[in-house]
């Protein structure tokens, strides 16, 4: 098939089930938000709860049903325009920075338009299990608990608009306190396998599989925390040209930025963070979280000089993350499920990279310049949603997502 040579398909049974639950979660994180939380848009980065439930039902309706459905008709042919991404293919898109603009459809008329896309995309795959569409509709899937992530970022985002400091969960489900002591661990060095190798679901940007020269170096066992952050803050670090790049000690002083996001201060001085769960005391054992590039690249420049021990700190590159995480698995370790982790690995395509064929060509391939690679998964990655060679990217200004970092270092 046209997308991927190696792809092995899971049998329709199989995927109908992932697709049902799938589409189940989405709805289920917005329980207990209301019709005016799903309305609101705090910025051009944050979409509305509501544009990411019909964005990806708009995917699904435009990339699957459009292509295989017999006799298919547009829902509604102008929702093809309001929940249009990025896919210029596709057509004309409403602006980004409006989308939360977009009072109707309600909330109440994506949900119905969802629920009939998913009756059709299942009674398509009852009649049709060609290979390419069964992929669609993994692609689909995987798509939507991008958004799911996103939804749950932008929320965060949204609510610390408000100095109600809204609670989206009681449940803490960001941070587990990382109590283990900081070691160095020797790093996998030479010529290294990189790259997603097989024949299950990946994203076109995690391939081929090819061989990258990692030095000798080290990589630290955990994640910052925001102990050794507030040390760094402590010590005026974002003070002190010394530590910043200059294209980010321009963005720290035209957006004053002195703490990473989301950190404020109670009125007796104490430190707080705003997260999922509301605005809680500093938990300074959690890894660091809502940083940009330029803030992990200041700490590891500040932490080379400041820190006992800490002695060429440096970030990692991708391919030095993904061979100690392919020899260094231990759950302990931190690598998923807390945040994203900056490496010093610029967003460009592997050799002999092949953007999927389609409209779908437009998915990753585009946007490889002025990005950083981001290794690893969050507390807001859905589950099944996380592989060692999985590439995140964000531009160098970037921090509304729970973006942390491990530090390496040169030799060992
Ligand atoms: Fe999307």
């Amino acid at each position: 098939m046209q997308n991927n040579l190696s792809y092995q398909a899971p049998s329709a049974d199989g995927l109908l089930e992932q697709f049902h639950s799938s589409r189940k979660y989405s709805v289920d994180l917005i329980a207990n938000l209301s019709a005016e939380d799903c309305q609101a848009q705090s910025m051009e980065d944050v979409s509305p709860t509501k544009w990411h439930l019909a964005h990806v039902t708009w995917f699904y309706e435009v990339m699957v049903l459009r292509a295989f459905e017999k006799n298919f008709s547009f829902w509604n042919p102008e929702f093809a325009v309001l929940f249009n991404s990025y896919y210029n293919g596709v057509g004309d898109k409403h602006p980004r920075s409006k989308r939360g603009l977009l009072t109707r459809p309600s909330l109440q008329q994506v949900l119905e338009w969802r629920k009939n896309i998913e009756d059709r995309v299942q009674s398509l795959l009852k009649e049709n299990s060609s290979e390419e569409l069964l992929w669609l509709i993994q692609l689909g899937i995987n798509h939507e608990q991008q958004h799911q992530e996103l939804l749950l970022t932008d929320i965060h985002h949204l609510f610390s608009n408000n100095s109600l400091w809204p609670i989206y969960t009681p449940q803490n489900n960001e941070h587990s306190s990382l109590e283990k002591p900081f070691k160095w661990i020797e790093g996998i060095s030479g010529l290294v396998q990189t790259g997603y190798k097989g024949n299950g679901f990946h994203f076109d940007n995690e391939g081929p599989q090819h061989s990258a020269l990692n030095q000798i170096h080290s990589i630290g066992n955990r994640l910052v925390n925001n102990f050794q952050w507030l040390q760094f803050i402590e010590d005026d670090g974002y003070d002190n040209f010394l530590w910043w790049l200059d294209a980010g000690w321009a963005w720290l002083k035209a957006e004053k930025i002195s703490a990473p996001l989301y950190w404020n201060k109670d009125n007796e001085g104490q430190m707080l963070r705003f997260s999922l769960n509301g605005n809680n005391p500093l938990d300074l054992q959690a890894p660091v979280s809502n940083i940009s590039y330029f803030e992990a690249d200041a700490f590891t420049r500040w932490a080379n000089q400041n820190l006992a021990g800490f002695a060429g700190a440096r970030l990692p590159t991708e391919f030095e993350w993904e061979a100690f995480a392919q020899f260094h698995f231990e759950a302990d370790n931190d690598l998923f499920g807390k945040v994203w982790q900056w490496t010093s690995s610029n967003y460009t395509p592997y050799p002999g990279y092949k953007p999927w064929g389609g409209i779908a060509g437009e998915y990753n391939g585009k946007f490889m310049v002025n990005q950083m690679v981001l290794k690893g998964s969050s507390a807001y990655t859905p589950k099944g949603h996380s592989r060692i060679t999985y590439r995140n990217f964000f531009p160098t200004h970037a921090r509304w997502q729970m973006t942390g970092l491990r530090l390496a270092k040169d030799g060992i």
